[in-house]
């Protein structure tokens, strides 16, 4: 009976703690720097915590092969001015596929490609047409190296995809990416890979610079914002981003392509004129969010699941153009110490299985 009891206590503890270091919490790794430790430090760095992935904004081999048989996820990437030639040319879709991912794979735990940066808001008409075609020939590339279906393909969005986005119930794409949103959206739909966004809780405050939108952004106690439409009160700025794009994906007929958040942050400094950054903030913002993300809870129109979050950022990246806070989103220093701690230790969280 006593063991019994204790069993069962036990496990309730193995659930809870898995829980806890699920593989919903991920950070980019930006590498727009002079001053970044050696990768294999990095990779040890990663499994001292809790993230679980990694997202690469290129695909430096040094870092997917430090990560090799740490199970850890690992987006990468395929830069802005890779499109046309992917694009245009099966067989150099082909071979970056044969570059970047064959060697290294399935040692290193490759789980995603992105093909572009927020593209379809860079106002370049000639990527943004050639967007499709390039994620298309991706795909047929991994699928040639039995690789289809392992690994997914997608790109990233910024917010301003959304023509609304309040109330989230509202949420809607503007009508001006038409048929290149509902390309992706198929193809999305039809593989299974992710719809991925870059929320940033932060732009909305600096937008919008009062106590109570700070208050709602930070996860910290506030009034709430109710939508009218669905009578939801939303508690936080990032559930009601989150929803808006849920909106704006179900309201074209995709509700079952996935969100996965790629970037998400709050610098901890900035220039004197900078409304926002501070560690006090930033702590609050990134710990709450995990916090939150642990909790399990969801978002009010998809409770009881955590979408796949890529914290902004690993290091600080100090030679980013830009104000100040810019240089100021590294949730960790070069010496590999904490920048301020969000909650993200292993011993604290994860109880480790292998
Ligand atoms: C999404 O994919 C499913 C399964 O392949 C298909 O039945 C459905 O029609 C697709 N939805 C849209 C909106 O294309």
């Amino acid at each position: 009976m006593a063991i019994t009891f204790l069993h069962a206590v036990s496990l309730f503890v193995l659930s809870v703690n898995l829980a806890n270091c699920q593989s919903f919490i991920g950070v980019n790794y930006g590498q727009v720097a002079d001053n970044l430790p050696p990768p294999s430090s990095t990779a040890k760095l990663l499994q001292s915590t809790s993230i679980q992935k990694v997202r690469l904004y290129g695909s430096d081999p040094a870092i997917i092969k430090a990560l090799a048989n740490t199970g850890v996820g690992i987006v990468i990437g395929a830069a802005n001015g890779d499109i046309p030639g992917l694009a245009s040319d099966p067989s150099f879709a082909k071979s970056w596929v044969g570059a970047n991912v064959s060697p290294f794979y399935p040692a290193s735990n490759i789980i995603l490609i992105t093909v572009g940066n927020e593209v379809l808001t860079s106002g370049e008409q000639g990527l943004i047409s050639q967007l499709v075609p390039a994620i298309q020939n991706v795909q047929n590339a991994l699928n040639s190296a039995s690789l289809g279906g392992k690994i997914k393909v997608s790109t990233v969005h910024s917010m301003a995809v959304l023509k609304q986005s309040e109330p989230p119930s509202s949420g809607s794409f503007d009508p001006g990416f038409g048929d290149v949103m509902k390309g992706l959206l198929g193809f999305n739909n039809a593989t299974g890979s992710p719809f991925a966004i870059n929320p940033y809780p932060y732009f909305a405050y600096r937008s919008d610079p009062r106590p109570e939108t700070l208050a709602f952004c930070l996860f910290q106690p506030n009034e709430g914002r109710l939508d009218t439409n669905t009578n939801i009160k939303y508690m936080n700025m990032f559930d009601a981003q989150v929803d808006a794009i849920r909106s704006a994906l179900d309201s074209m007929g995709f509700k079952g392509v996935e969100i996965v958040v790629a970037e998400t942050g709050w610098p901890y400094k900035g220039d004197d004129n900078e409304v926002g950054p501070s560690v006090e903030n930033a702590k609050a913002y990134n710990g709450n969010l995990i916090a939150h993300l642990r909790s399990m809870v969801g978002t009010p129109l998809m409770p009881g699941k955590s979408v796949d979050t890529y914290l902004f950022a690993l290091y600080d990246e100090n030679l980013k153009p830009g104000p100040g806070s810019e240089r100021a989103f590294g949730l960790f220093k070069p010496d590999l110490t904490m920048a301020y701690d969000v909650g993200l230790s292993k011993s604290s969280q994860c109880i480790n299985l292998t």
